[in-house]
């Protein structure tokens, strides 16, 4: 049998293979939704501006409801001989008001229609990853706020630097989640403008109003060359390039957690909700949500590299390679999305040890800069120069195996003179982190302000 939809020329029906490889309903039946808004805002358009009746539009209007409850009860036979979504509702359209169906598809195309569905469809993905990402951002803050003043070792190359807090660490995250989030509002705004109307690829005769149908579907403005509106598929780069570049962050954050929760370095607690158990070793811990956290980024980096390749080469307008787009991103998104409410579930859980981060960080004569920065503040030493001293200072403790705090001032003055027991009171960590003051530093008056200044900001 010929298809009903397209096969007036043609004598046999497809293949079986050609059949499998060109249907799309398998996976794009998610996108019924924005097809039957899609398609009342076009009957609407086309009634209004007189191309169809009244009393069809109405009865489409009718009719496409009556297919959206079918599918949303999960009545509804999808037929892979009716390839995709757009040709699986209109032929239950048909069987259910009769021939005005027909008259749906006036001045439009499939390859507008998909544009316009998958638009739609990123669009309120779009929204849903910000509102994730803020109730993350808000349960770093959360425990920024409660943990502003713990200690802990701040590593660079993953060595003991400088002592810093928990809730200032929490809150770098909170900074990197909020930069996540202003990179989907500009891919958001810049996406918003509506492709119905471009037809197959150069507009229609049919005086349609792409203003009305823009509007209606929520769009800012309709695209303004039908050739670009067909073919572009930017707004699913752009949406996988966030998604990537979040869920390196993700799995930056992932790393840390599974580094903290291990037996070596016992940072933290994770909660029994977020970890496994071995099936051999009855003692294991295992932090799995974090490890998956951490591999998500792989599919979703994937996923963006897949579609990259798959548009590079393709000449304007539409080709069909272009319905590879929608598997990879629809994984992406979903992971993308699990990944941020299992992180958010970990953080709302996850408990700091605050004795062992607090020996951690005096640990690797961790103050060895406030010391430096004493010499430089109380001596006017030039820094390189009280780098210098310090160096030898610490040479010193570690020949005595001791930490810079516990090198008697004797000591201390055989290599600089002029150095008072005042020094003593920079030498601990908390004092260190009290006078990390700066704009951004560590401090936990700063962290305390700046997590009540996003708490407040995120509502
Ligand atoms: N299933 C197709 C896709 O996802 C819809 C557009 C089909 N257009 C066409 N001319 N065959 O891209």
């Amino acid at each position: 049998m010929t298809n009903k939809m397209w096969g007036g020329r043609f004598s046999t029906g497809p293949a079986q293979i050609m059949e499998e490889i060109n249907a799309s309903i398998g996976f794009d039946q998610r996108l019924y939704n924005q097809d039957i808004a899609g398609s009342k805002a076009h009957a609407e358009m086309l009634a209004a501006k007189g191309i169809l009746t009244k009393a069809d539009a109405k009865s489409i209007i009718r009719g496409l409801n009556q297919v959206q409850s079918e599918i949303s009860s999960g009545q509804f036979n999808f037929s892979r001989s009716l390839e995709d979504i757009h040709m699986n509702i209109e032929q239950r359209l048909k069987e259910i008001i009769g021939d005005a169906a027909g008259r749906l598809h006036t001045g439009r195309s499939r390859n507008d229609q998909i544009a316009t569905d998958f638009k739609l469809y990123i669009r309120d993905c779009l929204d849903m990853l910000d509102g994730q990402l803020k109730d993350l951002q808000k349960a770093l803050a959360k425990q920024a706020e409660k943990h502003a003043d713990v200690i802990m070792p701040g590593f660079t190359h993953l060595q003991v630097a400088q002592p810093i807090t928990f809730g200032h660490h929490m809150m770098a995250y909170v900074e990197m989640f909020g930069r996540d989030r202003s990179r989907i509002a500009d891919a958001r705004k810049r996406m918003n403008e509506c492709p119905l109307g471009a037809a197959a690829l150069a507009g229609t005769s049919f005086p349609i109003d792409r203003y009305k149908t823009s509007g209606a579907l929520g769009f800012a403005r309709p695209m303004r060359n039908s050739l670009d509106a067909v073919s572009d598929r930017d707004f699913v780069l752009e949406t996988l390039s966030c998604a990537s570049i979040s869920a390196m962050h993700l799995s930056r954050m992932a790393e840390e957690l599974v580094i903290w929760s291990s037996s070596q370095f016992k940072f933290i607690t994770m909660s029994d909700k977020y970890s496994t158990g071995s099936s051999i070793m009855p003692q294991k811990r295992n932090p799995d949500a974090a490890e998956l956290v951490r591999a998500k980024v792989g599919r979703i980096l994937g996923a963006l590299t897949s579609l990259v390749v798959v548009m590079k080469g393709l000449p304007l307008a539409y080709s069909k390679d272009m319905q590879e787009d929608k598997e990879p991103a629809f994984d992406a998104i979903d992971s993308y999305s699990l990944a941020l409410a299992a992180m958010t579930g970990m953080v709302k859980d996850l408990k700091p040890n605050k004795e062992i981060l607090r020996t951690a960080a005096a640990t690797g004569f961790s103050t060895a800069t406030d010391l430096a920065d004493w010499l430089v503040r109380v001596l006017a030493m030039p820094f390189r120069d009280a780098h210098h001293v310090t160096g030898a200072l610490v040479a010193l403790a570690e020949k005595n195996k001791v930490d810079l705090a516990e090198l008697s001032l004797e000591a201390m003055q055989k290599i600089e003179p002029r150095i008072t027991k005042e020094v003593f009171k920079v030498l601990t960590v908390e004092a260190s982190a009290r006078s990390r003051t700066s704009l951004g530093g560590t401090a936990p008056r700063n962290v305390t302000r700046e997590a009540k200044r996003w708490l407040k900001k995120l509502g």
